[in-house]
Order: C-alpha cells, then structure tokens, then sequence
C-alpha cells in the first residue's frame, strides 16, 4: 500500500489522524503502518464509531426461555451414531479449533494449545485435540482436515509447536492454519488510538471473527473442495472434548440443522458459560455476564434450575451455513479498556482508568439466523474442564483431575484396576473408550 491508498482508506472512515506523525517516522516505521492500514476496513471502523456514537441495540433478555434440549438414549443414540459414522467414514466432516485467544487469565505467555497438561507426559493441550482427530481419522478411514485459528500473536510459535511434535502424527497436508483480524482500539469519539506515532493500537476481533478469516483465507474453498458438509467446532482449552463425537454429528444430520450445540447442565446457577435462550421463534445465546441473578436462579417445576444447561462451546455447524453467513457484518461487542496512547505531546501514556474501546464479535451470534437449530444435552464431567484460570474452578489441577477421572473410569469398566495414588494417562489414538481398551489393548503411562 502506498502513503496515498492509506490517505485515501482513512478519509473514508474519517481517520486521517493516523498519519499525523508521518514526517517524523523512519523509512521501516513508515512501512509497518502502511501494512497495519492495509488490514483495516473502512466499513468496519465506520460501524464500530457508530457504536460508539450511538450505542449498541441491547437485547430483552428478560423475555428469554429455557430450549428444548435432547437427551439420547438407546435406539435414538445407536440412530444418531450410526448416521454420524456414515458422515465420518464418507470424509464430510471437518473439525474447526479457534485458538487466538490469549489466555491472560492463565497467566500464561504463549499460545494456550501449547500448555502442559498431560497428567503424566506433560504433553500439551494441542497434542490432545491432534491425536483425537488422528484417531478418529484412522477409525474411520477418511481424514478429518483440522483447521486452526490463531492469531497474530500466536500464529508463528502454533504453527512450530506443531512442527517440532511432527504434527502429533497428522498429515500436514490435512491442517490448515489460518490468522483472525485484528481491529483498531478506539477512543470513545470513535477515533482510532495510536499507541506509538507510527503505530495504531490493534487488538484480535474475537473468535467471530473465524468467519470472516475462515474466507479469506480460503479455508471455506478448501472445507468445499474436499467435500465436508460438517464442522465440528471446539475452543482450544477443553481436552476432554470428544472432537466429531459420531453421536452429536449424527444427531445434526438427522435433525437437518443448520448450527447444533452441545449443552451441558451447570455446575452451579453461576457457573461461567453462555446460555442459549430461545425468543420468539428463533435462538441467541445470552452470555453470562447478561444473565440476571434472578434468571440465574430461576427454578422449574422438578426444582431443577430453569436455566439449566449452558453451552460449553462445542458446536457443529453446515459448511453451508457458515458460508451464508460469512459475508454478513456481525454484531460488535465493546470493551471499555486500559490502552497505552499518544498524548497531545506525542509521548505514550499507560492510563491508569480505562480509556478506550476494544471490539469483538462471537460465533453464537449467528444462531439466530440458522434455519434450523438443534439442542443436545451431555454430561459435563465426560466432556467439558476448561483451563481457563490460573487457580480454582477451571484451572490445570481441575482439569487433570477430571482427565484422569475419565480414563480411570474407561479402565475401571475395561476390568484393569488401577492404584488410585497413580497418576494415569491414555494416549487418545490408542482408546477413545472403555470398549477400545477391551478389544484393542491398554495404553497406559503410570508415573512409577
Ligand atoms: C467462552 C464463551 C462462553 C462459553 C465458554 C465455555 C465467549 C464470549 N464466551 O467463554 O459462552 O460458555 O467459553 O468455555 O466466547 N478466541 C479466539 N480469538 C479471540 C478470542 C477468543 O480464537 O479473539 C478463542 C480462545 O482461544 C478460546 C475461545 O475462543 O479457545 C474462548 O475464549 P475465552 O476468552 O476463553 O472465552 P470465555 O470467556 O471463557
């Protein structure tokens, strides 16, 4: 891009400031702005000052229901896992992992898959989602490609974790990387903050910006040449996530949905995860900083919580849906944050209050336009401990815990007894069940 085309782009969205220390900058500085120009769209900056300015439409969420969720058993479950091995074994599904978060909460510095979280090898939290797909893959007979989202803060060092594990036994021709966008932090004026003069303050535009990206990069050409019709969504740090699960893509294709969820019953009424809530005839997850203390607690007849199950992210969706949907602008949502910026003297201040916005958009926000949408319900213990803090609920010790717990109980109902001081871990290509172990061996690392 030249100085002119950026003169040009900024005048659109009335951002002409970004330009104002031009003279002062070197020839490299100079080149670098010119590249982070080139990766803002007008548009978007134009929707995001008009938030600013005029506000975001809050949604009536008071009004929200509890959705009809399926729970499946006997004939239904063997129905659904039979039509979702049919998908597997025809190649037609895809599993779609959004890592470009920056795990702040963790405390931890590189990209969250790259955590060590094997109770006994230490491997990473990558390693577990990589040799379950490997697994199902060989399962079945036909790859699953893996397309991983990062960002440009964690691309690089994603893609050499990968690399220096050779892929965790993948093909590397099946795992396709691919970068969100980032979007310019704002003033509340709606003008773009600057956090050096010849640099603009850019921060990751959420994992709904997956959609977006998913078409730049070509991923959603590459999902279409090979044939996939399903893709199994999941978020980076859940290892106990059972990735294209045959029941729950079976289950999508049975109920011809377009977007289908997997939901699990809270843990407790404030337990941290978005809850699906159904308006009129259509869906949209409410998150759970939304949801108020009475809808939190709200009971049912059976004295269950009425809000009971809330969404762990893990999704599947149609290849088809999220290509409808990738063209179509997003909901935004502000974050009223703490950014470094140049003050009038053209020196950088590190406010103490916040001071500017931040703008993300999220995945679910296109529940509502899915023509049809599909509830399943799943035992969180089996399937859902997130590393998300550092200490306490949702932490590296909870998840360990309800790792082990897991495997203890596929090997407790294999017949292998297992001493319970012993930390236990199963290499996911050599049992994905208590069954596996029974006809295919026991993989078992002890720490003795
Ligand atoms: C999220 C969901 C919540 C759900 C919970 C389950 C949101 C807003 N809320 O909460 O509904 O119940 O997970 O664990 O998502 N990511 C990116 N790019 C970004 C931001 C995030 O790829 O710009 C990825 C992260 O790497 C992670 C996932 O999105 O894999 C979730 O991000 P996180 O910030 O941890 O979401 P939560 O607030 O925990």
């Amino acid at each position: 891009m030249t100085k002119t085309e950026a003169e040009k782009l900024l005048k659109k969205c009335n951002q002409e400031h970004v330009l104002a220390y031009w003279n002062k900058l070197s020839k490299t500085e100079r080149d670098a702005l010119l590249r982070q120009i080139a990766q803002i769209d007008p548009e978007s900056v134009n929707r995001c000052a008009n938030a600013l300015s005029q506000g975001v439409k809050a949604f009536e969420n008071s009004k929200g229901r509890a959705p009809k969720v399926a729970l499946l058993k006997g004939k239904a479950l063997a129905a659904a896992k039979a039509a979702g091995e049919k998908e597997l074994a025809s190649g037609r599904v895809a599993a779609l992992l959004v890592a470009g978060g920056q795990g702040s909460r963790l405390g931890y510095e590189g990209p969250k898959g790259c955590y060590s979280i094997g109770p006994v090898t230490g491997a990473p939290l990558f390693y577990f989602h990589a040799r379950k797909i490997l697994a199902r893959s060989i399962r079945y007979g036909a790859s699953i490609p893996f397309y991983v989202m990062t960002s440009e803060a964690n691309n690089e060092a994603t893609v050499k974790c990968f690399e220096e594990n050779d892929y965790f036994g993948l093909n590397p021709d099946d795992v396709f990387f691919f970068t969100q966008g980032m979007w310019p932090g704002m003033t509340k004026d709606g003008k773009i903050i600057l956090d050096a003069p010849g640099h603009i303050f850019m921060s990751p535009d959420g994992h709904g910006g997956l959609l977006a990206s998913l078409k730049r990069s070509g991923a959603l050409e590459d999902m279409k040449k090979r044939g996939v019709k399903s893709v199994f969504f999941f978020q980076v740090d859940n290892p106990l996530v059972e990735i294209a699960d045959p029941a729950f893509i079976g289950y999508h294709t049975i109920e011809k949905s377009e977007y289908t969820l997997k939901l699990c019953a809270k843990r407790d009424p404030y337990e941290k995860v978005g809850m699906p809530m159904k308006f009129g005839d259509t869906f949209r997850m409410v998150e759970y900083t939304e949801m108020t203390d009475e809808q939190c607690n709200r009971k049912a007849k059976n004295g269950d919580l009425y809000f009971l199950y809330g969404s762990p992210a893990i999704h599947v969706f149609d290849r088809a849906f999220l290509e409808r949907e990738a063209s179509k602008p997003m909901p935004l949502h502000l974050a009223f944050k703490k950014i470094p910026s140049l003050g009038p003297d053209g020196k950088v201040v590190k406010p103490s209050e916040p001071n500017g916005y931040k703008f993300e958009k999220f995945i679910f926000d296109i529940l509502p336009n899915a023509k049809k949408a599909a509830f399943l319900a799943f035992n969180q213990k089996e399937e859902f401990s997130p590393v998300k803090n550092a200490n306490g609920d949702d932490s590296p010790e909870t998840c360990r815990r309800d790792m082990q717990a897991k495997w203890r109980k596929w090997l407790s109902e294999a017949g292998v007894s297992v001493d319970e001081s012993l930390p236990v871990e199963i290499d996911p290509l050599y049992a994905q069940d208590a069954q596996d172990i029974k006809s295919l061996g026991i993989c078992l690392f002890a720490d003795i």
